[in-house]
């Protein structure tokens, strides 16, 4: 593109993917960002030191190539402004701290991903917020939930592994209407099937490590915060020292130009694979919003404009106690599937879910979850492996 500012407010996710983020004639016409790895900077003179007189100060507020990434997440989110941080567990992390103290009150969703449970557990009960789980579901229903020291909100829709949704405007209009923050993990949809800033919420939090990055090669986290909210979170970043890596900011913008087309992917064989799955006599439940049969499915449709490659299944098993060996005969038994964590890169994956954490959303009792990331592979080889996993899980 010639000129950055010629690209049209109504132009297509893909067209914008592709030109956001970068203005290549603020760099000698180059198409990408220079990665600009930086500590010092230097200032022309005393004066301009002293009043901080220029773009850039050092390394850790910001270079040409975080600054292109940050630009390029705001463009998708809508917000006044973004921080990149080391992780996607770090982009939940920072905010909280960015907005707790000390006898502040949270209210955590429960199907949250794991480790925020154990960020909040540990580190935030240590300084002394009060942590409250709330069930997924509840809607408007978190008011009831609300005290006077009640600081924030947080949401993530759909859940982690159990996959529930969350009426997302509701909950922000209550949480709004007693002062609090809300904040949302919105790692699933990615800001091409969801925009919660659009929906009340006020600090959008990502792993990049997933669909941004796209590769399975590149831990970072990225938040996004509106207008009101954007100040306290980039003080909070910048006295924290929190800061990306240019080479990670560099690879994630180059992740972004592709993340539309491979969504459409993920998002298309992931789907064929949930129908296929609900249809076999040994799959109790297939756990994906955007089957008419889950029960977050009329919010996914009201809200979200598409679903990715994340969703969960629960093996038809009758006795509790043959769980755990009918699901990892069925994983040890897959060959294009890896075992791994993490996903949104262009492998299929699939992991055991030990929901044991939670406190209200507790673990199923008509069998073990499997949760599967559905990569850019072929949905007959996918089907194909998956066979051989139910065949030996069956003989068990
Ligand atoms: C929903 C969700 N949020 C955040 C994270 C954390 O991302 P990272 O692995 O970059 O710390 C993950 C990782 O699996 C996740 O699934």
């Amino acid at each position: 593109m010639k000129n950055k500012a010629s690209l049209p407010a109504e132009a297509g996710v893909n067209t914008r993917l592709a030109h956001i983020g970068h203005d290549p004639f603020s760099y000698h016409g180059f198409v990408n960002p220079p990665v600009v790895h930086a500590s010092t900077v230097l200032f022309p003179d005393c004066q301009a030191m002293e009043k901080r007189e220029q773009k850039y100060l050092y390394g850790t507020r910001g270079t040409p190539t975080t600054d292109a990434l940050c630009e390029a997440l705001d463009a998708l989110e809508g917000s006044a402004g973004t921080i990149l941080v080391p992780s996607g567990l770090a982009a939940i992390s920072v905010p909280f701290l960015a907005y707790l103290s000390t006898g502040d009150h949270a209210l955590i969703v429960d199907s949250v991903y794991a480790p925020c449970r154990q960020f909040c557990d540990t580190v935030l009960k240590r300084l002394g917020v009060e942590i409250e789980y709330y069930d997924p579901e509840i809607g408007a229903g978190i008011e009831t939930l609300i005290k006077a020291n009640t600081k924030l909100v947080h949401t993530e829709a759909p859940g982690s592994n159990t996959m529930e949704m969350q009426d997302i405007p509701a909950i922000s209009e209550a949480a709004h209407r007693h002062g609090c923050v809300v904040t949302m993990d919105n790692t699933w949809a990615t800001p091409l099937f969801f925009r919660p800033l659009d929906f009340g919420v006020d600090v959008s939090i990502h792993a990049t490590t997933k669909y941004p990055s796209g590769h399975s090669d590149i831990v970072m986290g990225s938040v996004s915060a509106n207008a009101a909210h954007w100040p306290q979170l980039k003080e909070t970043a910048l006295s924290m020292g929190i800061c990306g890596s240019p080479d990670d900011s560099y690879q994630i913008l180059r992740g972004l130009r592709s993340m539309g087309v491979r969504l459409d992917h993920h998002q298309r064989s992931a789907l064929a694979i949930a129908q296929w799955l609900e249809g076999r006599d040994d799959v109790s439940r297939v756990l994906h919003p955007a089957l008419p049969s889950f029960p977050g499915h009329e919010i996914w449709k009201r809200d979200f404009k598409g679903a990715s490659g994340v969703f969960s299944f629960v093996l038809k098993v009758d006795e509790a106690g043959r769980f755990k060996a009918k699901a990892h005969a069925l994983l040890d038994a897959l060959s294009l599937f890896g075992l791994g964590y993490s996903w949104g890169g262009y492998e299929s994956l699939a992991v055991p879910v030990n929901l044991s954490d939670r406190t209200i959303r507790t673990a199923p009792t008509d069998g073990p979850v499997i949760r599967l990331q559905i990569g850019l592979e072929d949905v007959a080889d996918l089907k194909k492996d998956l066979e051989a996993g139910f065949a030996a899980a069956a003989a068990v």
